[in-house]
């Protein structure tokens, strides 16, 4: 559908999709996504689109994230400065596309869209998106409100969708590739793990931080507004949830104003890891080396190649290589 040698997507991710990790991911073979709105304006965008063509002649998209904003962006125009570039592949998130679907359709644009459940997945389905990417619990970033883990939203997925899906969230290496497509998904979307590569764009002080934490190490914010985001604790997230913890129910986005708006450069570019809430997943737990992306892609699926081989078809052998690999 993608036009890719592997299945494996790399998410929107708000300051890290610039065209530098988008590049490198579409030449390991993989789908390289910019994020859309990280460019402050559609004409930035253009020409965001334009840098990754001049990195790379192999398929990359483009996320639109469709924000629940007061003041919305200029989502048309966004979608022309897509449609120009030509692009050919539109990752959504947030709100449903539906408003977008004919525009992005017209262009000839195929839709793969992030959600957090069955439902909305078979509403993408039933507006026309040609695949969806079934995010689960797991995940950095929003989780939705469900707290449905993909060892269950996954198989249920597949039992509901006739469209092709990927399993975004909670996924990291080949374990999760295998995992993934055995539970009914046509490959992956990764997004905290390819901030740690050589490649990600953001400061070293992010990727050493990533190395560092483990799966304890996120916390759920803004679930009192129905905003919720997985995000890595830091002493500006801890701030954030004792803040929570005061106002409870009555929480309003003006009360944690400082720890979630503006974060986005201040850690990416920065490096200041304390400065607030910004997104990430549980897999965190799973990140122990920053390797350049090709690096990362060929092993995953080498060591894919191996744990179907000599892992998983021991169990068709009368259980005697099953008892081996116990
Ligand atoms: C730092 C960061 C920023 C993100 N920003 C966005 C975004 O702007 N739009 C979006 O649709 N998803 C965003 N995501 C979510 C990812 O695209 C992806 O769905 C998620 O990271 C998958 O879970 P994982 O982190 O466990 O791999 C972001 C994730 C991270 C870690």
């Amino acid at each position: 559908m993608f036009g890719i040698e592997h299945p494996i997507i790399q998410g929107g991710m708000h300051y890290v999709g610039f065209a530098e990790l988008a590049a490198a991911v579409s030449n390991a073979g993989g789908l390289g996504i910019i994020t859309g709105l990280t460019q402050k304006t559609p004409d930035l965008l253009a020409r965001e689109i334009a840098r990754c063509h001049d990195m790379t002649d192999k398929p990359f998209g483009v996320n639109l994230t469709f924000l629940p904003a007061f003041s919305a962006p200029p989502y048309p125009e966004y979608i022309a400065a897509i449609r120009e570039g030509g692009i050919k592949i539109v990752e959504t998130a947030g709100r449903s596309p539906e408003q977008y679907m004919p525009a992005l359709k017209a262009a000839d644009i195929k839709v793969i869209h992030k959600c957090t459940s069955v439902r909305h997945s078979l509403k993408a389905e039933q507006i026309g998106c040609d695949a969806v990417s079934v995010d689960g619990f797991e995940c950095g970033g929003h989780p939705g409100e469900d707290d449905m883990p993909n060892m269950i939203l996954l198989p249920r997925a597949a039992e509901e969708l006739k469209i092709p899906f990927v399993a975004s969230g909670g996924m990291a290496d080949a374990r999760s590739l295998v995992a993934a497509l055995a539970l009914g998904a046509a490959g992956m979307n990764m997004g905290t793990r390819f901030i740690a590569t050589k490649e990600a764009p953001v400061h070293e002080n992010v990727k050493q931080a990533l190395v560092a934490a483990t799966e304890l190490d996120t916390r759920l914010v803004m679930r009192a507004i129905r905003n919720t985001e997985r995000v890595l604790r830091n002493k500006g997230v801890d701030r954030l949830i004792e803040i929570e913890r005061e106002k409870g129910r009555s929480l309003k986005i003006e009360d944690i104003h400082d720890e979630v708006a503006g974060v986005y450069p201040k850690v990416m570019i920065d490096g200041e890891m304390d400065a607030g809430a910004w997104s990430c997943g549980m897999v965190v737990g799973l990140i122990k080396d920053v390797p350049t992306v090709k690096e990362l892609i060929d092993r995953i699926m080498a060591d894919a190649e191996s744990i179907i081989r000599s892992r998983l078809t021991g169990f068709l052998d009368d259980g005697k290589a099953t008892r081996r690999v116990a």
